[in-house]
């Protein structure tokens, strides 16, 4: 079935922190995936059907990328927006025209803000900090970052070297932390979207779930063997780099026996980088290249248009919430 916006946010809708900051309907975050939301129609799809798109800039040279700001501009007159990894080559180049073009909305990983935070308060763009750890989220905190993507050591792409749950990492960061928080990890349907809102979040960020939609631009070969992984298939690889959540394959195993071997820090860096997500995500190399996913990708059974992706967990969150809200009056009944 397929959901019409309107149908979708007639449905059911809720006011959070972050739904308020950024105009969205749910509070629901598509997560900046490389390669799979670096083209349009991912992110246009998601913010068309009230959740937040985002693009993911990082593996786009400047001009594609420009050009793509715009086309996306023109697929949705709903909020968007761009992720930015900030270790990588070329990053600084994206940030300049991300600036140029005055983004409304930055989602920045892999680096600290304060850098490039006052430039784009400048511009009235929105600085949303991806952290793992809660002494990155207090950092990001005090540069004055306008809300967190907090993510456990569930997710896809880079979660926490330190292996604390998604459950765990948010509810510590919003012991200590008052801005709004986004958080994911491990969260493939509403449930888990009603989980992480009952435990204080203020919106949810799913990657895996959308790498699993008919936009997502990855190689077949790559979404099927995301819909193969059960839970127990993903491992964290690169310990001795920058650590990622991906699937067990060749590459994995070869890391794993080098660690095993301890072969000196060079040839390890050497075979890690050798491995890109590229390689997995455009060739369909699942063996050697590096499957980016999450361990949630064992919760989902089927790709889908990211429309009906969204008017799913929106049915979801509804049935979840309603559920908890019927628990409570069950309970003021007993007591009477
Ligand atoms: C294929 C893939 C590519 C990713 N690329 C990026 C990226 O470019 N930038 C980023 O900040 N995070 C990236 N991530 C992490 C996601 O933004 C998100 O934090 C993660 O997928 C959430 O966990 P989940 O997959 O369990 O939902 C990537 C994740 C995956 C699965």
């Amino acid at each position: 079935m397929v959901y019409s916006r309107n149908q979708i946010d007639r449905k059911f809708s809720m006011k959070t922190r972050i739904t308020q900051l950024l105009g969205i309907a749910h509070p629901i975050v598509q997560a900046g995936m490389s390669w799979a939301s670096s083209s349009v129609a991912l992110p246009a799809a998601v913010s068309n059907a009230g959740g937040l798109g985002v693009l993911a800039a990082g593996p786009l040279r400047t001009p594609d990328f420009v050009r793509m700001l715009s086309e996306l501009a023109a697929a949705t007159n709903r909020p968007f927006a761009v992720n930015i990894p900030l270790y990588r080559p070329g990053a600084q180049d994206l940030l300049d025209a991300m600036h140029l073009q005055r983004v409304p909305v930055v989602i920045a990983s892999q680096g600290g803000p304060r850098a490039h935070l006052q430039r784009f308060r400048d511009i009235g763009s929105t600085w949303i900090q991806v952290v793992s750890t809660l002494e990155h989220a207090k950092k990001a905190a005090d540069a004055g970052v306008d809300a967190l993507i907090v993510v456990g050591s569930e997710a896809g792409g880079h979660p926490p070297v330190n292996d604390v749950s998604t459950l765990v990492t948010v509810r510590r960061v919003l012991q200590e932390v008052s801005i709004p928080v986004i958080a994911g990890g491990g969260v493939a349907d509403g449930w888990g979207i009603a989980a992480l809102l009952a435990l204080g979040a203020d919106a949810v960020q799913l990657g895996t779930r959308f790498l699993l939609t008919e936009e997502a631009t990855v190689h077949d070969k790559y979404k099927a063997a995301v819909l193969d992984a059960d839970v127990h298939d993903t491992v964290l690889v690169g310990r001795r780099s920058l650590p990622v959540r991906g699937l067990r394959n060749a590459f994995a195993q070869a890391i794993f026996d080098a660690e095993r071997d301890q072969v000196a820090q060079d040839d390890y860096e050497a075979l890690f980088k050798k491995s890109t997500l590229k390689q997995a995500a455009l060739d369909g190399d699942i063996e050697w290249g590096k499957v980016e996913l999450g361990q949630s990708a064992g919760l989902v059974q089927r790709i889908e248009p990211a429309a009906e992706v969204m008017a799913q967990l929106v049915r979801e969150l509804r049935e979840a919430t309603e559920r908890l809200r019927a628990m409570g009056e069950q309970d003021a009944r007993s007591n009477t």
